[in-house]
């Protein structure tokens, strides 16, 4: 199974994101992980999508647009329109996780649902065939930087067994406290994505760093 490494731009120096998402991409990441945060469904504020415009020609990584924002739906296609490549959303964020998914699909994204540590696998269930991501917040989403959520083991394991029995070709991402180590652990869970901010922009060497998270040497 190959795994993927999308950086979180979070935890980039944001007076250098230019050079950042190149250092990373050089570095040999997969995708570039980016939190769009509300301040409403999340207790942060990040950036919108003039910041995904600005950085999408500057790299060919497709945008892992990861929306901490309620509603979603009526941003969807300015995320879209900005460069996104996959638009993942809460199914807290609004009442018809059905209909945002299609209008993600009609605008020709890939689509991702994410689920809260508290959030059960159950909400993806009837969306299978719907999606090509299930993101599993292994933190409260908000902040970078926080403890791995060890209980979160479970629903990764629980999903995994529901993509192969789905038969289809969904990625199994998880987000929140990803270094080598938990990394580790997550993929013995099934888990074949990571989103990792801290101890990518934190490490002194981007590229060990993300090999690291592949499950090589620790
Ligand atoms: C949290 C975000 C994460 C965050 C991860 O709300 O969804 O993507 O940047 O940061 P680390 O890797 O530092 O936990
Ligand atoms: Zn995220």
């Amino acid at each position: 199974m190959s795994i993927l490494v999308a950086p979180s731009l979070l935890a980039a120096d944001f007076t250098r994101l230019a050079e950042e998402v190149a250092a990373v991409e050089q570095a040999g990441a997969d995708w570039l992980h980016l939190d769009v945060m509300d301040g409403h469904f999340v207790p942060n504020i990040s950036f919108g999508p003039v910041v995904v415009k600005a950085l999408r020609p500057l790299t060919k990584m497709p945008f892992d647009v990861h929306l901490m924002i309620a509603p979603a739906d009526p941003y969807l296609a300015a995320f879209a329109e900005a460069g996104a490549d996959h638009l993942l959303v809460h199914p807290e964020a609004g009442p018809h996780l059905h209909r945002t998914l299609q209008a993600i699909a009609t605008l020709g994204c890939r689509a991702g649902v994410v689920l809260n540590p508290a959030t059960p696998v159950e909400h993806v269930h009837t969306v299978l065939d719907m999606i090509d991501i299930v993101l599993v917040m292994s933190v409260n989403p908000g902040f970078g930087g926080q403890k791995f959520l060890y209980s979160q083991l479970g629903k990764i394991a629980a999903l995994r067994a529901l993509i192969d029995a789905s038969g289809r070709d969904i990625r199994l991402e998880v987000d929140g406290g990803i270094d080598a180590a938990t990394a580790r652990r997550c993929i013995t869970a099934g888990a074949d994505t990571f989103v990792a901010g801290t101890s990518v922009f934190h490490a002194a060497n981007y590229r060990d760093a993300i090999a690291g998270l592949r499950g090589g040497p620790e």
